[in-house]
């Protein structure tokens, strides 16, 4: 039996450029160099996340309960040379959690169906939060570069691996639009009126409803 997914990780699309590079922004001084392996001012991730290519990438995210974007994982693609690279990171006040760890599995899960077998990601020997969580999906990790490059083989093909990866969606998207409506339904001045003094819905809301899949999906659920 496939195993339910125990944090909701979102695909995030070009919508969600301000929401990561409100994430990233937040990663203090040494977060951020243990993330990209170098200094990074605002500006520089301001760039980065400009330069994020969502139609070539795989980009996925978890969110708090009021939809703010606090881990962020990105699965950047070459498929010409097959080879996949990974960053990944959590709010600092949201650690601990099993967010990182929820990334990284549905990073290599991802991955792995798309046929990638080696996943690099910088990862310095020092950073033993990573090399653990590393190791504790299963991935055989090399260090190359003297310290610099974690080289992942994805050796644990999963059998259904691509009916997981469609529960974890779901998952995702039931999670995200429980979200959506409890913020909805706990926004100041919302009244309990009677079905029949409610007004209908506004043209307005009924999108806003619909685009909350959407947005934090990446696609919309097609009709059969
Ligand atoms: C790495 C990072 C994403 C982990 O996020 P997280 O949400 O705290 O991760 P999780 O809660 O899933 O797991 C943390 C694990 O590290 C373990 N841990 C904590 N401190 C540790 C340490 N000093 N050494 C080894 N493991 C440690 C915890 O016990 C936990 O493991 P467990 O669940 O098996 O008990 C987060 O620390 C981060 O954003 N760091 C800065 C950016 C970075 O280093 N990115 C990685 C390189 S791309």
């Amino acid at each position: 039996m496939v195993p339910l997914p125990r944090v909701a990780v979102q695909h995030l699309n070009p919508r969600h450029r301000e929401d990561i590079a409100r994430h990233l922004l937040r990663l203090p001084e040494e977060d951020r160099r243990l993330r990209f392996g170098r200094h990074m001012r605002d500006d520089m991730i301001r760039e980065y996340v400009d330069g994020i290519n969502f139609e070539r990438d795989r980009v996925f995210g978890v969110q708090d309960a009021d939809l703010n974007l606090i881990g962020f994982a990105h699965l950047a693609l070459d498929p010409a040379t097959r080879v996949a690279e990974l960053g990944v990171s959590v709010d600092p006040s949201a650690r601990g959690k099993g967010y990182g760890f929820a990334l990284l599995e549905r990073v290599v899960l991802h991955a792995t169906n798309l046929g990638y077998r080696v996943l690099f990601m910088y990862c310095l020997a020092e950073n033993g939060i990573m090399m653990h969580l590393a190791r504790k999906a299963g991935l055989t990790v090399v260090v190359e570069a003297g310290e610099a490059d974690a080289r992942l083989t994805l050796d644990r093909v999963t059998p259904g691996g691509v009916f997981q990866e469609a529960m974890a969606d779901q998952f995702a998207l039931v999670d995200c639009m429980l979200k959506q409506q409890y913020l909805w339904l706990a926004r100041p001045g919302l009244e309990s009126v009677s079905s029949s003094t409610r007004k209908p819905e506004t043209a307005d809301e009924r999108r806003r409803t619909a685009s909350a899949a959407e947005t934090l999906q990446g696609e919309v659920p097609q009709r059969a």
